[in-house]
């Protein structure tokens, strides 16, 4: 494919994940590239209309996108976890999206609530299609006094040592050289054990990388004492999931926090799919609707985007638009609608 022509499936989702979307999409046309996106309708109110959440035809289709990007979706009106298992989950096993890439960075002039100066940039690398999040499990007994449920982590050697590459691949590529394992091999003893024996013998192939080991509830700790320990961290589904979380609260907040669901294979290759790229929160319906939101995490998710499709240039000068803008904001002293941030990061991309 011409490297300079993406084909993009776009997911706007629910509540604000419209609206940020939106924005996202202008700063990309912005960057000057030929985006042919084509927008899907999927989330609560296509769940309430049809009753569908990712019809297979649909999903068939978006395996020919170069890239998918994602709002968010969700809605107090749909049960909890149908979205999620039927949809978000669904796409993420469905295409392959072993690497869950979450960068927890402070850029400069954005506040964090840890006391004192911080220097914090780092990118958790969470597994994402085994652990605790594959469904299986099961209940008994349901409603009565003898339930029983049991919710089971899948970990394998194929699944944990890919992930655990890419970790020493990402690590090799930073002035640190350092990667972190987060786990809790002291309680989860099997699980554990695999973990820090795939971590432990493929480090043998990159002696240049610093390896370390740190139980989760640690690390929960040093996130917000000292979270300049970590570089690189490859952790579990679940671990990740919640660590983000942290990450988000400490380098600016989840207005800021981008994701990336990739599948890292190389293109053309027979285990290939699009990868998707989305902000971390949700759809905010206490926001919702009232141009509050800001698009800076979904804009940040696009220059990953752009990175990953190997269009490093376009994507330095989306992360440098966010930037610039993040280190204007203390000094401006006001707000802006989602609508305005989108307009001043289109703005500095065109230059
Ligand atoms: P949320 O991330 O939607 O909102 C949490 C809080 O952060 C809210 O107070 C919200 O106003 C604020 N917030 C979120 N994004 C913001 C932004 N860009 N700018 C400013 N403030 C922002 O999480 P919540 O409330 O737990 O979930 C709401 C719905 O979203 C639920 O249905 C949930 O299932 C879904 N959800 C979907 C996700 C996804 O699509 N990947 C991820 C997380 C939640
Ligand atoms: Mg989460």
């Amino acid at each position: 494919r011409d490297s300079h022509n993406i084909r993009l499936a776009v997911i706007p989702g629910d509540g604000i994940g419209k609206e940020v979307v939106a924005e996202g999409l202008k700063v990309l046309d912005a960057v000057g590239l030929k985006a042919e996106t084509t927008t899907y309708d999927l989330g609560a109110a296509r769940y309430h209309a049809t009753g569908e959440t990712l019809p297979e035809e649909t999903l068939a289709e978006l395996r020919g996108y170069d890239a998918i990007l994602l709002g968010a979706v969700g809605d107090p009106s749909v049960p909890p976890g149908v979205l999620e298992r039927e949809l978000l989950l669904k796409l993420r096993f469905e295409l392959d999206h072993y690497v869950n890439l979450r960068p927890v960075r402070l850029y400069p002039g954005v506040e964090t609530p840890l006391a004192g100066d911080h220097s914090i940039d780092m990118v958790v690398i969470r597994e994402g299609t085994e652990g605790p999040y594959t469904g299986a499990g099961g209940v008994m007994r349901r409603g009565t006094a003898q339930e029983i449920a049991t919710q089971e982590s899948f970990n394998t050697a194929f699944g944990v040592e890919r992930v655990v590459r890419y970790a020493f691949e990402k690590a090799i590529t930073r002035p640190r050289r350092k990667l972190t394992l987060v786990h809790k091999t002291n309680v989860l003893t099997y699980a554990g054990d695999l973990w820090a024996r795939v971590v432990e013998r493929v480090s043998t192939e990159y002696p240049e990388v610093a390896t370390d080991y740190c139980h989760v509830d640690a690390a929960s700790m040093f996130f917000v004492t000292q979270p300049e320990r970590f570089d690189v961290i490859v952790t579990d589904n679940l671990f990740g999931d919640i660590l983000t979380d942290i990450g988000a609260a400490i380098a600016g907040g989840i207005g800021l926090a981008a994701s990336g669901n990739v599948n890292p294979s190389s293109v053309g290759s027979a285990s290939w799919a699009p990868s998707m790229f989305e902000p971390v929160h949700g759809s905010a319906p206490d926001i919702a609707g009232q141009g509050k939101a800001d698009p800076t995490a979904t804009v940040l998710s696009i220059a990953m985007m752009l990175d990953h499709l190997g269009l490093t240039a376009e994507a330095a000068r989306v992360e440098k638009a966010v930037a610039d803008d993040l280190a204007g904001r203390q000094v401006a002293g006001i707000t802006r609608s989602t609508r305005e941030i989108g307009d001043d990061l289109a703005a500095r991309v065109t230059g």
